[in-house]
């Protein structure tokens, strides 16, 4: 695996689209460095200059879509950063460090790739499942919402041959339910071989955990992607640290964010 390190950068802001009411895809001029991250790894974004000071800290955000020298965010306005972030109008620079984390470790000999995305949680799997699928790989990617005004642009992942299977909890956009309810049946009665299959899965943590549930009698090996709060984003303040089952301490931006479910729950 090659590991690039993570470098800061004066990102060119190139495009802001806007995907929903609360939903943007930002789209930036990155260098080779950035633009060569792993699926599952994400960057530090903030303003530069005098904006700098307020609010202070960078905030992560994970890869969305990474092509030769664009790199594309998925950001959902949550709170003040995220809101004075989307104010920016392109073109503009801003400060990003990157690519963080360790990213997806999809085992070579995997044929077969089932994604579970909730919510935002599809910006890092959008990105795995267009790799994996380039690479010929068999990609079914699940993505709940809690309706269809929440829904990011899937048609671009499957023209690229990735198999996207729409939960929402009202109805409004294909099956009714959560994406652990239509995981659930998508899977009854399939006989996925443990040597060849990989499960992946992003979103709040309780949908995290019923995909552990769901999935640990199985044998299959399945990966997690963990948020928590973040200052620096690099390993040095603790800040994102939180308990694995084990008991033992990780740090989300550096051990993680991804981790294999059976490290995280029980
Ligand atoms: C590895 C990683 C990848 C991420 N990828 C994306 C992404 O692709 N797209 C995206 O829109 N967001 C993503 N996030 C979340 C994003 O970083 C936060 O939404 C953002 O930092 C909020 O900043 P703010 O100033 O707008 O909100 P704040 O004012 O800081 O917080 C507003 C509210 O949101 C809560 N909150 C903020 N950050 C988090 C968090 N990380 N986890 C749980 N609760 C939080 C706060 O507790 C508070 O209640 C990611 C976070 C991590 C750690
Ligand atoms: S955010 Fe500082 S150690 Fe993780």
């Amino acid at each position: 695996m090659v590991v690039t390190s993570p470098v800061h950068i004066e990102a060119e802001l190139l495009a802001r689209r806007r995907h929903a009411d609360h939903l943007f895809e930002l789209e930036f001029r990155v260098n080779r460095a950035v633009a060569g991250a792993r699926p599952g790894q994400f960057v530090m974004l903030g303003p530069i200059g005098e904006l700098a000071l307020d609010p202070f800290l960078c905030r992560p955000f994970s890869i969305y879509r990474a092509d030769g020298e664009k790199l594309s965010l998925l950001v959902a306005v949550v709170g003040r950063g995220t809101r004075l972030l989307l104010e920016i109008e392109p073109p503009a620079r801003l400060g990003m460090l990157g690519p963080l984390g360790n990213g997806f470790r999809v085992p070579a000999a995997a044929r077969e790739i089932v994604l579970v995305a909730g919510g935002l949680g599809v910006a890092p799997l959008a990105f795995l499942a267009e790799r994996l699928a380039r690479q010929g790989r068999s990609v079914l990617l699940v993505v709940g919402v809690r309706s269809a005004a929440g829904l990011p642009p899937l048609r671009w992942l499957v023209e690229r041959g990735v198999q996207v299977e729409v939960a929402s909890e009202d109805g409004s956009r294909g099956r009714r339910g959560t994406a652990i309810d239509v995981l659930g049946r998508l899977l009854a009665g399939r006989q996925l071989p443990a040597d060849s299959t990989y499960l992946a899965g992003c979103g709040p943590r309780a949908m995290l955990q019923a995909l552990h549930r769901l999935t640990k009698q199985r044998g299959w090996q399945v990966e997690v992607s963990l948020e928590n709060r973040m200052a620096c984003g690099t390993g040095a303040c603790l800040g994102c640290t939180l308990q694995l089952a084990g008991g033992e301490n990780a740090r989300v931006c550096r051990e993680g964010p991804v981790f294999a479910a059976g490290e995280v729950f029980l």
